[in-house]
């Protein structure tokens, strides 16, 4: 038995998690920091995406978000009151590399070393994102993921980041989510940039796993050695909606398209030959993927970054299901294109129960299974939890309070299954819960709050919702306690 194990037979009332555990929260640049012309920052596809009418909703920008480019001191003292020991943010590449290419502005890189040097004051391990999803817009220009230069100037600004950076990051994540940059900025359109092709979708696909490869190398020679070096991904934990053949077959290939074209070429070396089948008729594979690019995306990484929210549950849209009316979701913001190349009729549907405001099925049984499959095909491979959340409809009290006990239901229930999941022997170093404080969700602007940190945007004054409170006392114990009754139900 474990020492979790144990201690989980001995009471079902507090969860143990392993002595060194990470608990931490996660912002991304574009989302928080504002300050969006400043200091040499150029645009990014999402400044110009966002100011492009229609896009987003109500209109929102990044362009001033939560102020965290001049509020960092404050901010990292807040997250100091919360007992955070880690904290995962992202770096803005147009901020430190302006036009994608060529010198470092220093500037840019002074705002993360001054920031690192808050975290390390206070004791907090900061976790680095090179990419999360603002690509510099001259690179775009140039042909954006589309194009395999984007690999390469990639893996000079990772360079660049880890000469600036690499003394006091220990942990350096190439990208977040590349299914979300390849398939909802090119497929989709509704992420920036905003195109609607499921060819570029999948060349974007694979020039993601490729600058990923080429940072990885590059991170790797300007790091120490200690440095833990890894991808995030947002893995779909895919149910089929019945056990016909169409429906389990839809599955597949939703795994296919939308999992294993990044775990294939990071951990097999080769993409899946049902992938490759599935999209011969929208991608050339063999003009696409170059000898050696395999063995470049799959060098050794120390850690796999999961981000979890809700589990997908599919269908082949082209059979009828038996009279039994089922309601759709695409759980990403809708839009007439699909995010799925060569997959375009599977159909999505919102799982029973309990959602979120995202309309996103609440299910922490997914993140269980989805560390599991991890754990069963790669036992060896250290995981991290880098997102989990949930966005509600908060609000401030005439007290001047926000009480979240669905949040507080939503991250317990989650927090459960993944220790399950480490009794269970997923090597699980960490959870970072999304999100520090509330911001500009993507196409959703300010409209949907993930924070545990409640911001008034019209002031920016910061309030700490009672979810902060509680996961506070979690971090600080290291232990999971039972729900009081009026929070345990949601
Ligand atoms: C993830 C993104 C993150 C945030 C959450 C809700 O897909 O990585 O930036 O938008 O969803």
């Amino acid at each position: 038995m474990t020492a979790v194990q144990s201690e989980s037979a001995e009471t079902s009332r507090s969860l143990r998690f392993p002595p060194g555990f990470l608990w931490g929260a996660a912002t991304a640049a574009y989302q928080i920091e504002g300050a969006a012309a400043e200091d040499g920052r150029t645009p990014s596809i999402w400044d110009t995406f966002s100011h492009t009418p229609g896009r987003v909703l109500n209109g929102d920008t990044g362009d001033i978000a939560a102020d965290h480019y001049h509020r960092y001191r404050d901010d990292v003292a807040l997250m100091s009151d919360l007992n955070l020991g880690a904290y995962r943010f992202s770096v803005s590449w147009s901020r430190v590399q302006p036009t994608g290419r060529g010198p470092a502005v220093q500037r840019g890189l002074d705002f993360y070393r001054k920031l690192t040097d808050e975290l390390m004051e206070r004791g907090i391990t900061p976790l680095v994102t090179l990419y999360h999803w603002d690509l510099p817009q001259e690179l775009e220009d140039s042909g954006g993921w589309t194009v395999r230069d984007t690999a390469e100037r990639f893996a000079d600004y990772a360079e660049i980041v880890a000469g600036a950076l690499g003394d006091r990051v220990p942990f350096w994540t190439t990208l977040n989510e590349p299914w979300c940059s390849a398939y909802l900025g090119y497929g989709s359109g509704v992420h920036a940039p905003g195109r609607t092709d499921p060819e570029s979708a999948l060349k974007a696909a694979h020039h993601l796993n490729l600058a990923h490869g080429r940072a990885i190398g590059a991170l790797r020679s300007a790091l120490p050695a200690t440095a833990q070096t890894s991808i995030t991904l947002n893995l779909h934990q895919i149910r089929p909606l019945s056990e016909s053949a169409a429906d389990l077959d839809a599955a597949r290939r939703i795994d296919a398209v939308g999992n294993r074209v990044f775990l294939g070429p990071l951990f097999d070396g080769e993409y899946p030959a049902d992938l490759m089948a599935d999209t011969s008729h929208v991608v050339d594979w063999n003009a696409l993927v170059k000898d050696g690019d395999l063995a470049e995306i799959s060098r050794p990484i120390d850690l796999l970054g999961v981000n979890y929210y809700t589990p997908t549950l599919v269908s082949d849209g082209r059979v009828r299901q038996d009279g039994v009316e089922v309601p759709r979701n695409d759980g990403h913001g809708g839009g007439d294109h699909s995010p799925w190349p060569g997959s375009e009729h599977v159909a999505f549907h919102l799982p029973p129960g309990e959602t979120t405001a995202m309309r996103w099925a609440v299910d922490a049984s997914g993140l269980y299974d989805l560390l599991m499959r991890l754990t069963r095909e790669h036992p060896d491979l250290a995981l991290m939890v880098t997102e989990n959340g949930a966005a509600y409809d908060d609000y401030v009290s005439p007290e001047g309070t926000v009480n979240d006990p669905q949040r507080i239901a939503y991250v317990h229930s989650h927090l459960s299954a993944v220790h399950r999941a480490i009794g269970d022997g997923a090597d699980v170093r960490g959870y970072f819960l999304w999100s520090l404080m509330d911001n500009f969700e993507w196409a959703y602007g300010y409209s949907k709050r993930f924070g545990t940190v409640y911001v008034d945007f019209a002031t920016q004054r910061r309030i700490p919702k009672r979810s902060a409170q509680w996961y506070a006392g979690v971090a600080r114990d290291n232990v999971l306690q039972d729900l009081p009754e009026e929070d345990g139900k949601s």
